[in-house]
């Protein structure tokens, strides 16, 4: 019997990039901006997907077309069959960094809001973009207000022992060295937005 890594690399010597005509730089003429992936990266409760919503809906009122995938909505349906072991947060990773790619090549403005805690994987997917177009953007809040803020009341039952490797708490989470966007997450969200909002329409117009 041939297993899966096999069959992978025997699949892999058998097959071709195929280019199309219509390319990125095409459907980036027709959405009348550059394609750009902001990678959002924090602990749980850091404030990720509130602020990544909010720059989502100024960016839609500015006309830029994006799409936003959220680690725990993913964690529905594409990646509902992966845990929080260390080898399924990279799988984790690993996938919505693929759809993110594809997304990027569609020509949208992409958000992502994963944990993401390994530094190697999040360079991975830093690697498979062009220079400039993978943003990260380290929502660094405190773990003790993370977990006092605990909005889904899994600290507590991180604390309690009922979950297993919470990031964080029995949980490995590497912050970034040099992201390109680092935001105190303590701040209110409006000053968080303006923040966001001033670099990022730097961003689009390079
Ligand atoms: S990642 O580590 O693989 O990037 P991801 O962002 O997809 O994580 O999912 C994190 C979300 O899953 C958290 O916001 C939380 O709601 C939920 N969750 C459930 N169990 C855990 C856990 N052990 N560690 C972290 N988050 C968890």
């Amino acid at each position: 019997m041939i297993n899966s890594s096999n069959n992978f690399a025997l699949h892999n010597q058998n097959i071709s990039w195929y280019f199309h005509r219509i390319q990125r730089q095409d459907r980036e003429r027709l959405h009348k901006h550059r394609s750009m992936l902001f990678w959002f990266t924090g602990l749980s409760g850091s404030g990720k997907s509130t602020l990544a919503s909010a720059l989502e809906k100024e960016l839609y009122h500015r006309s830029i077309s994006t799409y936003l995938l959220d680690g725990d909505n993913l964690r529905y349906g594409l990646c509902r069959d992966l845990n929080f072991t260390d080898n399924d947060r990279c799988e984790n990773m690993r996938r919505v960094g693929e759809v993110a790619k594809l997304m990027f090549d569609a020509g949208l403005v992409v958000l992502s809001t994963l944990i993401s805690p390994y530094r190697s994987e999040r360079q991975s997917i830093r690697n498979k973009f062009p220079t400039g177009s993978f943003v990260e953007i380290f929502v660094d809040t405190p773990l003790n207000i993370c977990e006092k803020r605990d909005p889904k009341g899994l600290y507590k039952k991180s604390r309690a022992g009922s979950i297993e490797n919470f990031t964080g708490i029995d949980g490995v989470y590497e912050e970034p060295h040099e992201p390109e966007i680092h935001l105190d997450g303590q701040e209110l969200l409006i000053d968080l937005i303006r923040i966001l909002l001033e670099k990022i329409d730097v961003c689009l117009l390079c």
